[in-house]
Parts: structure tokens; sequence; C-alpha cells
């Protein structure tokens, strides 16, 4: 396990950034933290980096799913948190994200049944006084060693 300081938005959009070039097709990330913790920040600096462009990522808070396929791998960004039944995931297209895209999951609390095992836990704790966030990057084994180059990426951020 990895943990990071965020100081801003700013740091938590770079962090999400600074995975765009290390994520590849079959990879699962999921996103822990309470509401407004960044789970959404993380996601749009990842997204926007890996499609290079300024494209405005939204929240999938009601559609639940938002795909992104101009670029390849596809990128699924999932939100959990208005899931009704866990089974729901399945017709939100979860197989096919995990068959060839990139799979991001905020809320992987709601399914946890349907979610893979050899994923890469991102969790953001707030700091009460501060504001703060702090990031634990919680590893799968499949993780264990690619997690390794991220501590000096984030260092040098
Ligand atoms: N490191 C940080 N320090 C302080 N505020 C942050 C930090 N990262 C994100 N935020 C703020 O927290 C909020 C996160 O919103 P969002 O990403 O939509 O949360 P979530 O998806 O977890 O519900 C935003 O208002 C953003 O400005
Ligand atoms: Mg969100």
């Amino acid at each position: 396990m990895l943990t990071f300081l965020l100081k801003s938005e700013e740091e938590t959009y770079r962090f999400g950034s600074s995975l765009a070039d290390k994520i590849s097709a079959g990879d699962v990330i999921t996103l822990s933290g309470q509401l407004g913790s960044g789970k959404t920040v993380l996601a749009r600096g990842l997204i926007q980096t890996h499609l290079n462009s300024n494209e405005y990522i939204p929240s999938p808070t009601f559609n639940l799913v938002n795909i992104y396929d101009s670029k390849k791998p596809t990128i699924w960004h999932f939100d959990l948190y208005r899931l009704k039944n866990p089974i729901e995931i399945e017709e939100l297209g979860l197989d096919e994200a995990l068959a060839d895209g990139v799979t991001l999951i905020e809320w992987p609390e709601k399914a946890l049944e349907y979610i893979p095992n050899n994923v890469l836990n991102i969790k953001i704790n707030t700091h009460r006084e501060t504001n703060q966030r702090q990031i634990q990057l919680i590893e799968s084994t499949l993780w264990f060693n690619r997690i390794k180059e991220f501590k000096f990426l984030f260092e040098s951020l």
C-alpha cells in the first residue's frame, strides 16, 4: 500500500493525470471515499489526459456509466452510488468493459460481488481540519509490482 497527501483539487486532478499512461486494456481501478472526496476529479484527470482533450468529463451520477471510446483502450467510468441492486451493473455493460476496456468504478462497494479481484483500489480520505486528501493505493497481487513505479512518479509531481 502507498499513501500520498493531495493538498488541492489540482493535485487530485494531476494524480489522476499521471495514471493515464500507466493504464492498459483490462485494467480495473476502483475509487472509494465519501461523497465529495474527489473520486470524480481524479477520474477526470485520468480520462482527459488519456483522451488528450479538454472535453469536459462529467460525473456519471445519473446515467451511472460514461463511455469514452474516441481513443483505445475505451474507458468506462462507472458511478454506482445510485445503483439499486448490484445485478444492474451487468446491464450497464460491465462484462464488455472488463473484456477490453479500462474500467474506473466509483462506489465499488455498491456491487462488490461483481468487482474482479485484480483491481487497484484508490481510497480517498478527507482530513477534517485541513480539508486535504489522503490517498491510499491498495493493490491486488496483479498490481503489486506495477505500483512500485508510482511511488517515484508521484514523488516527482
Ligand atoms: N486534494 C484536495 N484538497 C481539497 N479539496 C479537494 C481535493 N481534491 C478534490 N477536492 C474537492 O473535493 C470535491 C470533490 O468532488 P468530486 O470529485 O465530485 O467528489 P466525489 O466524486 O468523490 O463525490 C471538489 O469540490 C474538489 O474541489
Ligand atoms: Mg463522483
